[in-house]
C-alpha cells in the first residue's frame, strides 16, 4: 500500500486524476471503476480540465460506477446517476459509462448483472475509491463479514448522516443502495482510494494501521497488491 500525504484537498485531487490520466493514456481502452460522493470532484474537474486542453481522450474508456441508491429516479439531483452526468460524463467522450440501476425490478438479478457486465468488459484496470466515516469502500457498510459480490445494503445511520447534506432533508436519504461488493473491489487491478478532511482520520488510521475487519471494510485494501492511498493532512492526522 503506498501512503501520500499532501498540504491541501487540491494537490490531492490533482494527484489523483495525474494516476487516472497515466492509467488512461497508457491503456486507451481501460476500464475505469468510478466513485460519487465529494472526494473525487476535484480529480474529475482536472479530468475535464486535461480532456478540453485535449491532453487526455476517454473515447476507448468504459466505466462501471460503485454503487447507485435504490428506489432514487435516476433524474433525482441527488441520484448517482445525476452526480456522474453532472460531476463528469456530460464533460468528457467517454465510450460507455454504466451505473448499477437502484431501481431495478428484481434488485438481487441487477446485482448478479452488474458483477456480469464487469467481467465481460474484462474487469476492472483502475477502481478510484472514497472512504466513509465509517471505514465503508463502496457502500460496504460495517459488518461481520466482507461481501463479495454486488449487493444490496442498507446504510447506516453514520451514513445516512453523512449523505443527509445533498438531500432537503433527512428523511428524504433513501435507506438502501445497489453496492459492489469487496470482491468487485479487490478484483480492480490497481486501486486509488481519496481521502480528505478530519472527519476521515479515524477510518484512515483503522484501514493503515489497525488489523484487517469487515467492521472497517477498508481493511481488506492491505490484502490488495495495487493500492495507491492519497490523503491531505487533516485525513492523514492520525497516522
Ligand atoms: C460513493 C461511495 C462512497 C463514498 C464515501 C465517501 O460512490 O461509494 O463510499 O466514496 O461515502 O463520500 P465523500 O467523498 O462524499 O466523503
Amino acid at each position: 500500500m503506498q501512503v501520500h500525504v499532501y498540504d491541501t484537498e487540491k494537490q490531492v485531487s490533482t494527484a489523483a486524476a495525474m494516476l487516472l490520466a497515466a492509467q488512461v493514456i497508457r491503456k486507451p481502452d481501460s476500464v475505469l471503476g468510478l466513485a460519487t460522493g465529494s472526494s473525487p470532484v476535484g480529480c474529475y474537474q482536472q479530468l475535464i480540465q486535461w480532456y478540453r486542453d485535449g491532453v487526455l481522450d476517454f473515447s476507448k474508456c468504459i466505466s462501471f460506477n460503485l454503487d447507485e441508491y435504490c428506489g432514487l429516479p435516476v433524474e433525482h439531483e441527488c441520484s448517482y446517476h445525476a452526480f456522474m452526468k453532472e460531476q463528469l460524463f456530460d464533460h468528457i467522450n467517454m465510450k460507455a459509462s454504466y451505473l448499477p440501476d437502484g431501481n431495478a425490478p428484481d434488485l438481487q438479478a441487477e446485482c448478479r448483472r452488474h458483477d456480469e457486465a464487469i467481467r465481460a468488459a474484462g474487469g476492472i484496470d483502475l477502481q478510484v475509491l472514497g472512504i466513509g466515516r465509517n471505514g465503508h469502500i463502496g457502500f460496504n457498510e460495517p459488518a461481520n463479514q466482507l461481501v463479495y459480490g454486488t449487493q444490496i445494503v442498507r446504510l447506516t445511520e453514520s451514513t445516512i448522516q453523512a449523505n443527509r447534506r445533498f438531500f432537503d432533508s433527512e428523511d428524504a436519504v433513501p435507506r438502501q443502495a445497489i453496492s459492489l461488493g469487496i470482491g468487485g473491489i479487490m478484483s480492480a487491478r490497481e486501486i486509488l482510494l481519496i481521502a480528505m478532511g478530519a472527519d476521515k482520520a479515524q477510518a484512515i488510521q483503522e484501514t493503515i494501521m489497525h488489523d484487517i475487519t469487515p467492521q472497517v471494510q477498508a481493511s481488506i485494501l492491505r490484502a490488495h497488491p495495487h493500492v495507491t492511498i492519497l490523503l491531505d493532512k487533516a485525513a492523514a492526522s492520525r497516522l
